[in-house]
């Protein structure tokens, strides 16, 4: 039987409820409201791959080159070493080139408006690098001030990344209130949708994941807790959680 290749997404709890992990050259959209753990768990996926040889690009439109390696080295993910090695790479899609520290970037994106540009500078880095592994934080930022062209950048995106063989994690951000995943065209367009939430019960902010889809593999259905820690992001897989207006429970359940 044909066995479909996977990478494992690195984050502790995951992989169980993924069978494995991430089917290889999926696009999967990583989609939650703010504060609820997406950009960690990008950050998380890419150091996890070049601790066991896998080259990654993360394409910054949200944070800071600098903030961004400053934010990984608290969780104890230093980058330079990989990026002195050609092992990993920032795209600089946040500046504009604008300022001291953004000179000393290799990859940089002068206008995200510009389609082309921003494919052709993301495009070399995966390249020069081998990169098996890219996250783009966030995908949103490229197209929240023309929802109509949403679906065809994404489709230009999944060009890319699927044709230079590279498992890919889109940021998605949605609102504290919304219930879908960042708008019809993206969420059909893409392999995988798995959703981070931040529900507040009782005055408590309880964080849940669930994965919606993957394509190319059986995948758990249910909501499991997770927390954030020093070293990032860990998932109860033995554990499911319910919540119903004012009340959460959590049940311990073995993996499906
Ligand atoms: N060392 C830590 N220990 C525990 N929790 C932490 C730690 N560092 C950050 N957090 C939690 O992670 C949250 C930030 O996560 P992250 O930056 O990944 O969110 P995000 O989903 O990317 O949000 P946004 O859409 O606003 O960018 C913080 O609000 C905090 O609750
Ligand atoms: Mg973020």
């Amino acid at each position: 039987m044909f066995k479909v290749e996977k990478i494992k997404s690195g984050i502790p709890g995951l992989d169980e409820l993924l069978y494995g992990g991430i089917p290889k050259r999926n696009i999967v959209l990583l989609s939650g409201g703010p504060g609820t753990g997406k950009t960690i768990f990008g950050q998380q996926y890419l150091y996890y791959g070049l601790q066991h040889g896998e080259p990654g690009v993360l394409v910054a439109l949200e944070e800071h080159p600098v903030q961004i390696r400053r934010n990984m080295a608290s969780f104890g993910w230093d980058v330079k070493k990989y990026e002195e090695e050609g092992m990993f790479a920032i795209v600089d899609a946040f500046t504009g080139g604008y300022g001291e520290a953004a000179k000393r970037e290799r990859y940089v994106v002068r206008s995200v408006d510009d389609m082309t540009e921003f494919l052709d500078v993301v495009k070399e880095a995966i390249k020069d690098l081998k990169a098996e592994r890219v996250v783009i934080d966030s995908v949103s930022t490229l197209y929240l001030t023309r929802p109509s062209v949403a679906r065809a950048i994404l489709m230009q995106l999944k060009r890319v990344l699927a044709g230079l063989g590279a498992t890919s994690i889109l940021v998605s951000q949605v609102s504290v209130t919304e219930r879908g995943f960042g708008g019809p065209g993206v969420e059909h367009a893409v392999d995988g949708i798995i959703r981070l939430d931040l529900d507040e019960v009782g005055g408590e902010l309880i964080r849940s994941l669930i994965i919606w889809k993957m394509r190319g593999t059986k995948h758990d259905m249910r909501r499991h807790p997770f927390e954030i820690t020093d070293r990032g992001i860990v998932v109860q897989h033995n554990r499911v959680v319910r919540i119903r207006g004012d009340r959460v429970t959590f049940e311990e359940v073995k993996p499906e």
